[in-house]
């Protein structure tokens, strides 16, 4: 049997240019699949920065612009795992000094619609056989709103490959002034409540939402509550409705093998279950590096994008309750200026017990893992979240909020604790259960043997993608486009809890 061929279509790739979680996933998944035999092949915009650590890119086939969307040139790379990687280069979009979505100054770029409308595009043209290459996809997998308009092109062109849309994160949609679809080349029959519409404005997430042939995202508890009016961000009509046939179901992330604390080759110091004074070692490092004072209390470490979501102001609320039972904290994040503030002014208010680190650094996320007795995760919402799991694996017994991923990867009392009430007091109870549990050193230690057990790996969800792929492809010998029935306008506009800026 020839293998399945799988168009991965990303804006981020850990290792090559990363915002977030998204980039471990656009690496680790990829990489699992092909471990199943499976010729998946990435496509990414060519960013400065991905270009620069990239010696040997083959350049090849020029595709063409479409309304505003300038043209474009495929490259082929092969990433050190082997997977094989095409970069969409329009130097115009997305040769610049910044990340992903940002200028240097955290500002997103203003032309965000054109640069992501670009890499979709370019993914819609592959799967049409106008890229150039001399092959074809069996299945586009679009992620997250960049890469939301691949199944809307690909609808418009009439291109009959089942599509699979990922969303990482519901809040980000990628909503753009409705005066902007011309120049990206929507066809005004599709500015529609049945369509790319969404509030009087263009959406790039409900495009994709709409248009896939199939909605995952990365957690079955996350799956639910995107269908619900306080989580969903105002798609909840759409997605209940996709849910409703069959359409919408929640893969949970792995996380990359590298997050093995006996091996990690960023700590200075290894461990395991049996083993932990490579951790208190590395405890000691990360205590001296942010200036805390030597302690035999717990540990709690953060290591987080600074913004609304992970629900930090919690605990800068709880923080003085962390220290006086004794605990530090080490703060590692990017994100917010004011969650950034927030967080400095609680250290400076405990000099030596909360330490913060304002940027994004892969050696100091790992190091205050490992070092960490406790991981804080009070996320208003979590799709998925890599960092409780990461944490387990490293014996940072999570404290987390019951919600999406979290609930589905953290058993409560055996492996971390989970807290129901979002408020510094629903923070503080799980704490102070966790404070329990380090002054009991065998149950401190069953239950760190519990989490560092855990395995984690890519090869459970590839396998449940595989099966997703192959069930789409099953019909479509026969099958047209799955039909979907029209959704209603939602009439509130979305709890702000849940929303972001949209990018
Ligand atoms: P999200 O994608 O919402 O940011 P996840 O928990 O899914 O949250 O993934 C976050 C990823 O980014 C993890 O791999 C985590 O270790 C990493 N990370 C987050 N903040 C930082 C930082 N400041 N420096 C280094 N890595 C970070
Ligand atoms: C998003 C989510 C996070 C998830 C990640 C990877 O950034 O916020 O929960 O783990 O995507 O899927």
């Amino acid at each position: 049997m020839p293998p399945l061929k799988v168009l991965f279509v990303t804006s981020e790739v850990a290792g090559l240019a990363k915002a977030g979680g998204l980039g471990d996933v656009s690496a680790g998944l990829p990489l699992a699949l092909s471990q199943r035999g499976i010729d998946v092949r990435i496509l990414m915009p060519a960013y400065r920065e991905v270009i620069a650590k990239l010696p040997h890119v083959h350049w090849f086939g020029d595709m063409p612009g479409r309304a505003g969307i300038p043209p474009a040139r495929l490259g082929e790379a092969r990433l050190s795992d082997g997977v094989t990687l095409y970069l969409v280069a329009a130097p115009t979009l997305f040769d610049r000094r910044g990340t992903p979505y940002c200028t240097p100054d955290g500002a997103d770029w203003q032309d965000n619609d054109l640069r992501f409308a670009r890499l979709s595009l370019a993914a819609a043209d592959i799967a049409a056989g106008r890229g150039g290459l001399d092959w074809t996809p069996d299945i586009v997998h679009a992620n997250d709103w960049p890469g939301g308009l691949t199944p809307a092109y690909m609808q418009w062109d009439g291109t009959n490959v089942p599509t699979v849309l990922t969303i990482h994160n519901i809040a980000y949609q990628g909503n753009f002034d409705a005066g902007q679809r011309h120049l990206l080349g929507i066809p005004d029959a599709a500015f529609d409540i049945n369509g790319v519409e969404f509030h009087g404005r263009v959406s790039f997430l409900k495009a994709g939402g709409f248009y896939a042939s199939h909605v995952t995202t990365v957690s079955p508890t996350y799956a639910s509550e995107i269908t619900t009016e306080t989580q969903g961000a105002g798609l909840h009509g759409l997605m209940g409705s996709r849910a409703a046939q069959g359409q919408l179901s929640g893969i949970v992330n792995g996380i990359d093998e590298s997050w093995d604390p006996g091996s990690d080759p960023y700590l200075a110091h290894h461990f395991d279950p049996d083993d932990l004074n490579g951790k208190q070692a590395n405890a000691d490092a990360v205590r001296a590096g942010l200036c805390l004072r030597p302690s035999h209390g717990p540990l709690f470490g953060v290591v987080s994008r600074l913004v609304h979501q992970k629900g930090l102001d919690l605990v800068a609320e709880a923080a003085n309750d962390i220290v006086e039972n004794g605990g530090q904290i080490a703060i590692l994040g990017l994100g917010d200026p004011e969650v950034e503030h927030m967080l400095s002014r609680t250290s400076r208010r405990h000099r030596d017990d909360i330490g913060v680190l304002i940027g994004f650094n892969e050696t100091m996320a790992r190091r205050i893992v490992a070092a960490s007795d406790f991981t804080l995760m009070p996320s208003r919402f979590e799709p998925c979240g890599l960092t409780q799991m990461q944490a387990q694996r490293y014996g940072a017994l999570p404290i987390a909020h019951a919600t999406g991923g979290l609930t589905d990867t953290i058993d409560d009392g055996t492996t971390g604790f989970l807290f129901k009430t979002l408020t510094p007091a629903g923070l503080m109870a799980a704490c102070h259960r966790a404070f329990d549990a380090y002054e009991d050193a065998a149950h401190l230690a069953g239950m760190r043997r519990a989490a560092m057990a855990r395995g984690f790996g890519w090869s459970a969800s590839a396998a449940e993608y595989e099966a997703l792929y192959r069930r789409l492809i099953g019909p479509r010998l026969t099958a047209v486009m799955p039909r979907r029935e029209p959704v209603r306008r939602p009439e509130a506009v979305p709890a702000t809890d849940v929303l972001e800026p949209a990018a």
